[in-house]
């Protein structure tokens, strides 16, 4: 039977994509407050703000490509079972070719109706304006999940990082929770790597190796070697 890789990936992997991650110096959270533009509460306060913040991050992702880091992770599929988690609201991963993805945090490219959050739509080009309504009429907001909500993927990625054989965490502050408590799903025999510049040390987890560097350098060294493994 193949091995199973899961991939478990933040903003750090799409950075050298051009796209900004949260915590590191010059990121997002530097620039705007979450309160402000990602939690329900800004969402019920300010519509016109919260969508003008994801139209933006939509109109930057537009311009991006996926990196080495991206199209590497695409190739393990050759030879493994392979599930990428993404934290990440991007579409970098689809992109760069892998198949199985799941969105912890939502997806910056689709909308979703206020008033049934299983109509979920494709956001044709880089804006959602106040009064673009789904098939109910109701406002559609962006289908994000915000600071104070469920994931609601999150029980199928306990799932997942259960099964893995090898578990990768490539670019996350690891700050944010529930994702950041998957790791401890994995199985303790698993083989685990952190691809991070700034990787702090997982003192409680085995059989990890960290690799101290940026994705797009790193993550294809390692996906060489786990292919003629
Ligand atoms: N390659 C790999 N990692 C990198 C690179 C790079 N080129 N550049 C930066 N990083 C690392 C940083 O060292 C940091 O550890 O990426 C990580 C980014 O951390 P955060 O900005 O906190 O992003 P993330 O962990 O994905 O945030 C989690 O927080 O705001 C929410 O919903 C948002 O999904 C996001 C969640």
């Amino acid at each position: 039977m193949r091995k199973h890789i899961v991939v478990f990936t933040g903003a750090g992997i799409s950075a050298e994509s051009g796209i900004k991650t949260f915590r590191d110096s010059g990121g997002l959270w530097e620039e705007h407050r979450i309160e402000d533009v990602a939690t329900p509460e800004a969402w019920q306060r300010n519509q016109a703000l919260v969508l003008d913040f994801y139209n933006q991050r939509r109109k930057q992702l537009l311009d991006c490509q996926p990196n080495a880091a991206h199209f590497a992770i695409a190739k393990l599929e050759a030879t493994y079972k392979v599930t990428v988690i993404t934290q990440n609201v991007d579409d970098l991963h689809e992109r760069a070719g892998s198949t199985k993805i799941i969105h912890l945090h939502g997806e910056l490219r689709k909308a979703r109706s206020t008033a049934n959050p299983r109509l979920i739509y494709d956001i044709d080009g880089w804006e959602l304006k106040q009064g673009d309504t789904c098939e109910l009429g109701s406002q559609l907001r962006p289908h994000i999940v915000w600071f104070g909500e469920l994931v609601p993927m999150m029980d199928t990625a306990t799932y997942i990082t259960e099964q893995a054989d090898i578990f990768i965490i490539i670019g996350s502050s690891l700050e944010v929770y529930p994702a950041a408590s998957l790791i401890n799903h994995a199985p303790h025999n698993s083989t685990k790597y952190l691809v991070d510049p700034n990787a702090k040390a997982l003192p409680y987890i085995e059989n990890l190796t960290i690799k101290k560097g940026k994705a797009a350098h790193e993550v294809p060294a390692l996906v060489e070697k786990l292919l003629i493994a």
